[in-house]
C-alpha cells in the first residue's frame, strides 16, 4: 500500500496516518515529525529549519526531498508507505513522481482530507501530542484518559511551537498558495479521493478504508 495524505494543517493527516500504520503495518513518513526530531536533536538541519517551522512557512524543497529520498530508498519502505505532509509543493510532487517512476513504483491513492478553516483553528488549539510515541490527542474531540499522559505509552503530552492561532492562520495561507494546487495535480494523475474530514475520527478512518 502506497498512500499520500493531503489536507490542510489540522485536517487529521497525522491522526489517520497513525491508524493506517497500525492497520497495514507500513511505515508512516511525516516530514513534519522528521524535521521536529532534528530540531529536538539540535542537529545542523534542525538548527537551520527551526525558525522557518515555528513561523509556519515551508522549509526548502531540497531539504525535504533529501529526507524523502533517503526514506524511499531504505528497505523499510519497500513494503509500502504512508506519506503525511509530503509532497507540499508542485516541485516536490514532480520530484516524487520521477523518483517513483524510476523505481517502477505506483501510488495506490492520494487521500485528500477536507475541513474548514475554523475547524482547523479550533482543533489545533486543542491538540496534544505524545513526546514518546507521537500519538495525537485533543482536549475537545479526543481527550487523553489521564491528564498530560499518553493513553498508549504513558509518555508526556506536549503542544507544538506552531500551534498559536496567528501561526495556524499563516499556515493555512501557505497551504492554500503552495499545497492546494496539488489537488489538481493528482486529479489529473487520476488517483485522488476526497474525504470529508469533518466527520468523527473513526468515521473518517472507515471512509478511508472503504476507498482503499
Ligand atoms: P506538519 O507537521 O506536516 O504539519 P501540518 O501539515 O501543518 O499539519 P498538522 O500536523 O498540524 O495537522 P494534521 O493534519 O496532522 O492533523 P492532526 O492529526 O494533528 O508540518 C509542520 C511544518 O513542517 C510545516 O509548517 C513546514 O514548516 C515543515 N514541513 C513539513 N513537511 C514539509 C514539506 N513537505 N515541505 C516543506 N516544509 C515542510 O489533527 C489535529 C487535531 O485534530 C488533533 O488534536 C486531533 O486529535 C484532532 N482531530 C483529528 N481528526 C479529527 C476529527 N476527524 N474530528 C475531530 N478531531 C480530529
Ligand atoms: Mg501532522
Amino acid at each position: 500500500m502506497r498512500l499520500i495524505l493531503l489536507g490542510p494543517p489540522g485536517s487529521g493527516k497525522g491522526t489517520q496516518a497513525n491508524m493506517l500504520k497500525e492497520k497495514y503495518d507500513i511505515p508512516h513518513i511525516s516530514t513534519g515529525d522528521i524535521l521536529r526530531a532534528e530540531i529536538k536533536k539540535k542537529s545542523k538541519l534542525g538548527l537551520k529549519t527551526k525558525k522557518i517551522m515555528d513561523s509556519g512557512k515551508l522549509v526548502n524543497d531540497n531539504i525535504v526531498l533529501g529526507i524523502i529520498d533517503k526514506c524511499i530508498e531504505t528497505g523499510e519502505c519497500k513494503i509500502g508507505f504512508i506519506l503525511d505532509g509530503f509532497p507540499r509543493t508542485i516541485v516536490q510532487a514532480e520530484s516524487l513522481k520521477q523518483s517513483l517512476e524510476k523505481r517502477k513504483i505506483k501510488l495506490n491513492k492520494v487521500i485528500n482530507i477536507i475541513v474548514s478553516d475554523e475547524e482547523v483553528v479550533k482543533r489545533i488549539s486543542g491538540r496534544w501530542t505524545c513526546k514518546n510515541c507521537g500519538d495525537i490527542f485533543n482536549t475537545y474531540t479526543k481527550p487523553e484518559q489521564e491528564k498530560g499522559k499518553c493513553d498508549k505509552c504513558s509518555g508526556k503530552l506536549y503542544q507544538r511551537n506552531d500551534q498559536k492561532e496567528d501561526v495556524v492562520r499563516d499556515r493555512l495561507k501557505v497551504y492554500k498558495k503552495q499545497t492546494q494546487p496539488l489537488i489538481d495535480f493528482y486529479k489529473k494523475e487520476g488517483n485522488l479521493v476526497d474525504i470529508n474530514g469533518l466527520l468523527p475520527i473513526n468515521k473518517v478512518f472507515k471512509k478511508i478504508l472503504k476507498v482503499l
